[in-house]
């Protein structure tokens, strides 16, 4: 590891790097992911590195959007991508531009024509985990009203707006919840009978939220889609900043996180699991398929860790697991390196991660991998520091691991 690595405490940011301010701010709460970092985090490197509205800034890992929303706050343009359908859908929502009156006159119209009475079964099959989800006839009263929207006579955004508003009253339902990283299973739940007032609630405050927040009112325009972070559409030399976070090295999949969400409006079985393999590798279902990656050599801290790991008794999955997730950091930063200007700062919000008490410095492995490449690591923001759970404590004692921004600069 290079000595010239320089590591900065910035423990004053340490909210920033989690999801917690996102759950009480306007729009930002329609859909918060796990693992995400707040817009203060955002606002705060855009005033570090005195970025203008003549900048560009990239996220290609965007997940619900909190980069691109946070941009726009500060009337800067921004582009973001993901694998998910469902995270493309939720960051789309949060930048779109609505009048919350027409919204309020279509809101009336559909209301009206929801009919609990009509509510029979669900109009298709759905996967066995909506099905468990939604028992009974929450199934077929979300799929009802769902259908309700999409034969409205609304412009295309409002009814995006009216779909996100739906999916986010049905964590309220659903027996699958998303805890931090995993699905956890329930049993008591709301009753179908909430539903019209619970989707009213969601629906009003979405539109309070509009009003409090200016309505996206910004001269800053925005881009978002469906890509690989592995191999980017755009020409090079396109953004002036990226600020990122992929996902962690922790065994979390987001697609069994937003299972339900993922297949009750977007993708089929199928489709889930391929978006499963194909998803960065940072749980062991991944098994993607890569661009060539003949360029890049192992760093050695990480060829130690591996073997460390393979000789101890955690899960076999794992020395292969972290193996591709550092071959997909480098096929990442090889693509940020390709479409940043030079001089543009790049900014990715990384976890540490430990099995069986071995650590995987992930924020200075990625320091290296980035070096490698020719990226100058400016510095890592030490930000916070995370406790492992009670099982490891109590087997190997207590062992934070720190979550940090690696900061990094095209020359
Ligand atoms: C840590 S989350 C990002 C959270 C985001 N910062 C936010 O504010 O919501 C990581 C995201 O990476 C996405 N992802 C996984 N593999 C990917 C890939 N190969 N290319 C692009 N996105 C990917 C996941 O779908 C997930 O949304």
């Amino acid at each position: 590891m290079s000595t010239n690595l320089v590591i900065e405490s910035r423990a004053d940011w340490r909210w920033w790097v989690t999801p917690r301010y996102l759950r009480d701010k306007p729009v930002h709460r329609w859909c918060v992911f796990p693992h995400s970092f707040t817009s203060e985090l955002v606002h705060g490197l855009i005033d570090e590195w005195a970025l203008t509205s003549a900048d560009m800034i990239l996220d290609p890992f965007c997940g619900a959007g909190t980069t691109l929303l946070a941009a726009k706050e500060k009337g800067i343009s921004a582009t973001g991508y993901d694998l998910s359908p469902f995270a493309v859908f939720a960051t789309r929502v949060k930048l779109g531009h609505y009048s919350p009156d027409e919204l309020a006159d279509n809101w009336k119209e559909l209301r009206n024509s929801i009919d609990p009475s009509k509510w029979n079964g669900a109009s298709r099959e759905y996967p066995e985990l909506i099905r468990k989800a939604l028992p009974g006839h929450l199934l077929g009263a979300f799929d009802s009203v769902n259908n309700r929207i999409n034969k409205m006579d609304f412009s295309r955004s409002n009814r995006y707006f009216f779909k996100m508003a739906l999916l986010s009253t049905m964590p309220k339902f659903s027996r699958a919840v998303a805890t931090g990283g995993w699905l956890k299973w329930i049993d008591r739940r709301l009753t179908v009978k909430s539903l019209p007032d619970e989707y009213e609630k969601q629906v009003q405050s979405m539109i309070k939220d509009l009003l409090s927040s200016g309505n996206g009112k910004s001269n800053a325009t925005w881009k978002v889609g469906i890509s690989d972070a592995r191999s980017l559409p755009d020409a090079q030399n396109t953004f002036s900043a990226i600020i990122t976070s992929p996902p962690y090295p922790n065994r979390h999949d987001y697609t069994r996180v937003f299972g339900v969400e993922l297949m009750f409006g977007f993708l089929d079985w199928e489709q889930t699991r391929n978006l499963r393999y194909q998803s960065f590798e940072s749980h062991p279902e991944s098994h993607p398929k890569r661009p060539d990656y003949s360029d890049y050599s192992e760093p050695k801290q990480l060829a130690q860790t591996l073997k460390r790991l393979e000789k101890s008794n955690v899960d076999e999955r794992m020395p292969g697991m972290i193996k591709g997730y550092f071959i997909d950091i480098h096929l990442s930063l090889r693509e940020v390196k390709r479409v940043c200007r030079s001089g543009a700062r790049i900014a990715y919000v990384v976890g540490n991660a430990q099995y069986g008490g071995i650590p995987v410095v992930v924020d200075e492995l990625i320091a290296e991998i980035g070096s490698k490449l020719g990226l100058k690591c400016e510095k890592i923001l030490a930000v916070r520091y995370r406790g492992n759970s009670a099982q490891q404590m109590s087997e190997y004692g207590r062992k934070p691991s720190r979550e940090s921004i690696v900061i990094l600069k095209k020359r």
